[in-house]
């Protein structure tokens, strides 16, 4: 999964499906802030400790933003390192579509700030849908490019949660961590898809931060409530979040006519050891089949799973013709999940 290539035969047989689009992940980067903070760093805080956050959601340790950086830092290099990987410059993409739910300022997006930072005037816009806000991202990217509409486009997600935590609460702070994943999006190398997105708007308190937007702007009285920090009904989350992306897992491999024997990883959003486990366990794949590197990273909602893909590519789990299931959950709520194939030639 490096270079764009044409496709090969077995790609354009995959792309004649439903739903599957021949355009493939041709560059992968990432950016990680390099303050480390580890269990033991929000121990010495808050009631915590290092073996509760272990045991109740596999991580060790998260990386903190810089002061004097934002997201749209950690997105631009982030997507310079995937351009590299691909071979590509700034001046060569056609659109930047950034995933964020941590963007820089309410107005103007994120988008445009990176494109601008890259040196470039493409189209450049932002995709919300929290932690699966990649995927969402994934599925407008990889449209763009199957209808000939824009190509290359660099797809980043990119977080900068540590600014939107509460560090008085333990049961939110310890779980979220900064960073940026990037992928560039070109036809042929293997194919993306089928897609299943949802969302259940009913549920959107159940994971918010409740004030800075329209409904409740920043006044003396919501800083003082905290109500600028993120909140979260964990179990809740938990429940919706494993049942959500099994079902939405399922419904791609169904709607693939894939067999789930036939699925070589699962690489998800990385919000909790036990849920990816949970997850892989209902959808009928060995528990050593869900990637995950949220021991080292954190929570980083959308910048997670290309952070993940990277990792997983790094240590050489996606083998030439392998099949990945890609799977999300967020604040929304938000779900959805696809298949990519990487091509046979490795790409
Ligand atoms: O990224 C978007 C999607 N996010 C998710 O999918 C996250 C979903 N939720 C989770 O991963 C888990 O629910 C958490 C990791 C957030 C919490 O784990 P849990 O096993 O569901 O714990 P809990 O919320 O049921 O809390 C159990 C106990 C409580 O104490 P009591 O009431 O039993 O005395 C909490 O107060 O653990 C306590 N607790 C903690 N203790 C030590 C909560 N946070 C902490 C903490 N350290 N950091």
């Amino acid at each position: 999964m490096s270079r764009q290539v044409d496709p090969s035969p077995s790609d354009a047989a995959a792309a004649s499906k439903e739903g599957v689009l021949p355009v493939g992940i041709v560059g992968l980067g990432v950016d990680l802030p390099d303050e480390v903070v580890t269990n033991d760093d929000w121990a010495a805080v808050l009631d915590t400790s290092d073996e509760w956050i272990r045991t109740r959601t596999g991580i060790r340790e998260r990386r903190r933003i810089d002061d004097d950086d934002s997201t749209s830092d950690l997105a631009v290099r982030a997507g310079r390192a995937a351009l590299d990987d691909a071979g590509l410059q700034p001046e060569d993409v056609s659109a930047v579509i950034v995933a964020t739910t941590t963007p820089d300022h309410v107005m103007p997006q994120t988008g445009p700030i990176v494109a601008g930072k890259l040196g470039i005037e493409s189209a450049a816009f932002d995709v919300g849908a929290a932690c699966t806000g990649f995927i969402y991202g994934l599925q407008v990217a990889a449209t763009l490019v199957a209808t000939g509409q824009q190509e290359p486009v660099l797809l980043i997600g990119a977080e900068a949660l540590t600014r939107f935590i509460d560090e008085q609460d333990r049961s939110t702070a310890v779980l979220f961590g900064d960073g940026a994943g990037a992928c560039v999006l070109a036809s042929g190398n293997g194919s993306l898809g089928p897609f299943d997105l949802g969302s259940d708007g009913s549920l959107a308190d159940t994971l918010i931060v409740p004030a800075g937007g329209a409904s409740e702007p920043a006044s003396e009285e919501t800083v003082a409530a905290r109500r600028h920090f993120l909140t979260m009904e964990g179990g809740e989350t938990y429940r919706h979040a494993v049942a959500r992306m099994a079902a939405s897992c399922r419904t791609v491999l169904d709607q693939a006519g894939v067999d789930v024997e036939t699925v070589d990883l699962l690489v998800g959003h990385q919000a909790n050891e036990r849920i990816l486990k949970a997850v892989a366990s209902r959808v009928g794949l060995s528990e050593e089949q869900a990637f995950i590197d949220i021991d080292r990273v954190g929570n980083t909602s959308a910048a997670s799973i290309p952070i993940a893909l990277a990792d997983a590519r790094d240590d050489g789990l996606l083998k030439p013709g392998a099949r990945v299931l890609l799977t999300g959950f967020g604040a929304g709520l938000t779900w959805g999940s696809c298949l990519l194939t990487v091509p046979e030639d490795g790409g």
